[in-house]
């Protein structure tokens, strides 16, 4: 499977390549089928590939509201298992977040469910499936949810950039039917060979020089962590999983995108025209245009000025005098060092957690949403929570129903987020008011780790 590699072929033969077909506007209809289609999703000289998608499409279509709005879809379940959808890093009404299993019974197929919430919170966020989500997930069922301030930003446009990259058989244009295998479970997840923006491996867009865009980056991929950087185009950090940052930060070298992240940009194309700028994806010692961005004509004889920082969203600080003090140590996988860990009440060798494909532990516990949560909160509660990744992979760990600060080494409030990366060895504080009432999912966003006992919850009264 050397798909991936053949991706500077492509580049360099300069075949040009339509894009998938309108994926914009959300649908009139309240509806949103998740259901198997087939779509153009490798190059045209190779067939079609079947996939699970909202609306038959991956990315699903974009659905985007004004800040405050309500959503309301009827997810109506077409495919042959029982699904659910999560609207990721929206603080939202429990019993919307969409979790098979703990907020809600998982749909059947073709059975739907109502879904309709309010969105607090201007920014970007997503929806994807959340039952069996190593698998559906990977298969497609993934969209943008765009929440947009009150007030328009100074830019010329938005461009809505998905992530993501899929596991192919080359041979039969398929998607690798090896969910759970052994391998993902127990080292850095499932990472695919082939990689694409918006459905598309070699998006490109056409563009003016000096123009500002602001661009909405989110990593629908299972697993990889995007390594991006920017050429011929000056950038600054305006967001974080949605949340604007109290200044923008200028892009300097590479920055980071794990799974389930978001990042919101606001670029100036400086590229001269006739060249392009791009969004460059660095892999190992190689790298690669994500995103094309054509420069088609001069616009402005002179740049803006920097941004500002986007409208806050409203939230409580978090008083870390008097927080309460959790911890989560993380454990397990290949070359972990674990013995082995609880599973329910029974304490289990590594050897048995292996054979009901379990390889990791927060704890001394392998997760799941059965067990006790981590937490009981009362409503109102500042909690401060220290993970430590004492495994040799990154995880990329989301909290839902809240977004949490980052607590930077100085003891300092850092940026908001729903979802932080823990490199290997590293140990982070998160700290957040605990003000959505309800059962909160808190598991690695590597799907197959969640999927092999990264997962836990809390509750707040
Ligand atoms: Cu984006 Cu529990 O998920
Ligand atoms: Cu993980």
């Amino acid at each position: 499977m050397t798909l991936k590699l053949n991706r500077r072929q492509f580049i360099a033969t300069g075949t040009a390549f339509a894009a998938l077909g309108a994926r914009s506007a959300a649908a009139a209809s309240p509806e949103l089928n998740a259901r198997v289609a087939d779509i153009q999703l490798l190059p045209k000289d190779y067939g079609s590939t079947r996939i699970w998608g909202f609306e038959g499409m991956a990315p699903g279509p974009e659905i985007r509201v004004m800040q405050g709005a309500r959503v309301q879809r009827r997810l109506v379940n077409g495919l042959p298992d029982a699904t659910s959808t999560h609207w990721h890093g929206i603080r939202i009404d429990n019993a919307m977040d969409g979790v098979a299993g703990l907020t809600q019974e998982a749909i059947a197929p073709e059975a739907s469910f109502d879904y309709d919430f309010i969105v607090p919170d201007a920014g970007t966020y997503w929806y994807h499936a959340h039952n069996r989500s190593f698998e559906q997930v990977a298969r497609g069922l993934h969209g943008a949810l765009i929440v947009e301030e009150p007030d328009p930003l100074d830019i010329d446009h938005e461009e809505v950039l998905i992530l993501d990259d899929w596991l192919i058989d080359p041979d039969t244009a398929q998607i690798a039917e090896t969910f759970g295998a052994m391998h993902d479970l127990s080292h850095a997840g499932r990472l695919g060979n082939y990689i694409t923006t918006n459905g598309t491996y070699n998006l490109s867009k056409p563009v003016i020089r000096h123009e500002r865009l602001r661009l909405r980056l989110i990593n629908a991929a299972n697993a990889r962590i995007f390594r991006l950087a920017l050429d011929g185009l000056e950038g600054w950090i305006v967001a974080l999983d949605g949340m604007p940052l109290v200044q923008p930060r200028e892009v300097e070298g590479t920055f980071i995108l794990a799974p389930a992240q978001r990042i919101d940009l606001i670029v100036d194309v400086i590229a001269e025209t006739g060249s392009a700028g791009h969004i460059v994806q660095l892999d190992r010692n190689e790298s690669f245009s994500q995103v094309a961005f054509e420069v088609t004509g001069d616009g402005a004889k002179s740049r803006r000025a920097a941004p500002g920082p986007l409208p806050p969203n409203n939230h409580a600080m978090p008083q870390l005098a008097g927080a309460r003090d959790l911890s989560l140590l993380m454990e397990g996988g290949a070359m972990g060092g674990m013995r082995g860990a609880m599973m329910g009440r029974r304490m289990s060798s590594m050897r048995d957690m292996m054979q009901s494909g379990n390889f990791w532990a927060f704890n001394g516990s392998v997760g799941g949403m059965n067990g006790a949560p981590l937490a009981s909160l009362s409503h109102g509660e500042t909690v401060r929570l220290k993970i430590t990744n004492d495994t040799v992979f990154p995880h990329a760990m989301h909290l839902h129903g809240m977004h949490f600060h980052e607590v930077e080494p100085d003891g300092s409030l850092g940026p908001l987020r729903d979802t932080t990366l823990l490199e290997r060895g590293e140990v982070r504080d998160i700290a957040f008011v605990a003000d959505n009432p309800g059962k909160w999912l808190l598991h690695c966003h590597m799907l197959s780790h969640a999927a092999a006992g990264m997962m836990t919850w809390i509750e707040v009264a």
